[in-house]
């Protein structure tokens, strides 16, 4: 299997002086293409500052960040991650954050479109995994126009309309009834296994521990335990 993302030793404190928090501790994880894993832990344990570094988001104090095959972080030094980020790491969060005066196909498009894929080629790719996502029939609705679970649906097409090597989502689920929750965390497995993501989810949501191939288990800024 082809690691889709190796972080080693990953270390962030925030603050300064005496009123510091160790927000991760040498964190270190591999997920391969095609893998769904789970982060859980209490609040405040670190998981969204390590999703943040993994995404590129924000930089560790230290440690290595390996995608695919590209060096993007180590030890302080960083590529231009700007386009990197944009190509291959998609992001789902709580909330859809869908632009309101587009429609469901036209935010998946737009995203694209951001990466010069021609406008052809864009749409047929937005409708394509909208279909996928079962919105075949809503591809002209906007975001206002749907139910919860369906803007989550549009959002997780939107983070893969750029086949990023990894999918990384945040608490993806709070904000949905349990059966669409784990219906969406269906959808996220089945995206990394057909487009051939990692796919790292954060969650609280116990009751679809079952989709995930790897379970992480963070306290204190350290993964105490993998299941
Ligand atoms: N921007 C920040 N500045 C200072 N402290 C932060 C910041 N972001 C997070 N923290 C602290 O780092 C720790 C980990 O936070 P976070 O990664 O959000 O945890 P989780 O997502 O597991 O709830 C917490 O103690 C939090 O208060
Ligand atoms: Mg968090």
């Amino acid at each position: 299997m082809t690691p889709a993302i190796i972080a080693e030793n990953l270390c962030k404190t925030y603050g300064r002086g005496n009123i510091s928090v160790k927000a991760l501790d040498r964190v270190s994880l591999t997920l391969n293409t095609g893998e769904t894993a789970a982060l859980l832990g209490p609040s405040g344990a670190g998981k969204s500052t390590l999703l943040t570094m993994l995404g590129l988001i924000r930089q560790p104090d230290s440690g290595k960040i390996v995608i695919g095959n590209e060096t993007v972080f180590d030890d302080g030094s960083r590529t231009d991650i700007r386009t990197f980020r944009r190509k291959n790491i998609g992001f789902v969060f709580q909330k859809a954050n869908l632009l309101p005066f587009l429609s469901a196909l036209d935010n998946v498009r737009l995203a694209m479109e951001i990466n010069d894929v021609s406008g052809r080629e864009a749409r047929k790719r937005a409708a394509e995994l909208l279909e996928q996502f079962g919105l075949g029939d809503r591809l002209r609705f906007m975001p206002k126009e749907l139910s919860g679970g369906q803007q989550q649906r549009v959002a997780i097409a939107r983070a893969l309309a750029n086949r990023p090597r990894i999918l990384l989502a945040d608490e993806p689920t709070a904000a949905l009834d349990s059966a669409m929750g784990r219906k969406v965390m269906e959808l996220l497995r089945d995206a990394a296994r057909n487009h051939n993501a990692g796919v790292l989810v954060v969650t609280h949501d116990h009751r679809a521990m079952d989709v995930f191939d790897r379970i992480w288990v963070m306290e204190d800024g350290k993964i105490e335990r993998q299941k």
